[in-house]
């Protein structure tokens, strides 16, 4: 099945009532691929993002993973395409009042018929995975914002996704920090096999771990580039694209 797309954005209309935030969207990802998503803030790329998971119900068109239509499958196929993907949010997100193993646990629990020892097991995995074997019976609030960030990317990992979504993983943290949260995707992605859908604005996430990137745009309400970041960087002749490389680009050599 190699080559194959796994998800597949047909003709999208994404935004709210009668709001349309992006018109008119195609692309595919392939297995295995690595891509961003890029865009000024509020161009919709977490709308994006959302339609791609089926949290937000597509105006028109349709989101397909490995063939399934995230919107109108129901019932078991439901189940099956939303264990599928993992997603881990700007924020975290993490239940504050429990544990890291005991947040990535309640995941298996909820999904799972696993007995307890078993969730353990497969939750201290999770854990070993990012990274965090030794903040297990940490609570959020103990962690560093780099750390919390694996956490969730760990209780993203819980149900063995095919495909992790996140959102600005790399926001609020330093520099340092966020090239170690891209060692973890690429090590998670030549481990793994994991296909990712990244949201960044980090110039220096997006070399570091795209294969593609494409960009959304505000004004046009469509993508106006999609390529590898770096034909994106020297060979794009839009004006947003252009900027949006060249500004970033001052910054990181800052
Ligand atoms: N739940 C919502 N209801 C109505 N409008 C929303 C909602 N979420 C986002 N928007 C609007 O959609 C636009 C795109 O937002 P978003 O997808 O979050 O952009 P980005 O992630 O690129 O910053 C913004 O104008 C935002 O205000
Ligand atoms: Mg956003």
């Amino acid at each position: 099945m190699t080559g194959e797309p796994i998800i597949q954005v047909k003709n999208l209309t994404a935004g709210y009532g009668s709001t349309v935030i992006l018109k008119g969207i195609n692309f595919d990802v392939r297995a295995g691929e690595i891509l961003t998503i890029l865009g000024g803030s509020g161009s919709g790329k977490s709308t994006l993002l959302k339609n791609m998971i089926g949290l937000t119900k597509p105006l028109s068109g349709s989101v397909l993973i490995e063939g399934v239509d995230v919107v109108t499958a129901e019932g078991q196929e439901r189940l099956d395409v939303l264990r599928k993907i993992g997603v881990a949010y700007q924020s975290g997100a993490l239940f504050g009042s429990m544990t890291i193993l005991s947040n990535i646990a309640l995941v298996l629990e909820e999904f799972t018929d696993l007995p307890r020892e078993a969730i353990e097991v497969i939750a201290q995995m999770k854990l070993k995975a990012v990274g965090l074997q030794a903040a297990a019976y940490k609570m959020p609030a103990e962690l560093s914002g780099g750390m919390r960030k694996r956490a969730a990317i760990a209780r993203a990992l819980s149900l063995d996704p095919k495909i992790l979504f996140l959102d600005e993983p790399s926001a609020g943290l330093d520099p340092i920090t966020s090239a170690q949260l891209d060692e973890l995707v690429l090590e998670l992605s030549q481990s793994l096999g994991i296909t990712f859908v990244i949201v960044t604005h980090e110039l220096a996430s997006i070399f570091a771990v795209a294969d593609r990137a494409i960009m959304v745009d505000r004004e046009s309400k469509t993508i106006i580039a999609d390529g590898r970041p770096k034909d994106l960087r020297d060979k794009s002749e839009h004006p947003m694209v252009r900027q949006f490389f060249s500004r970033r680009l001052e910054k990181g050599n800052a």
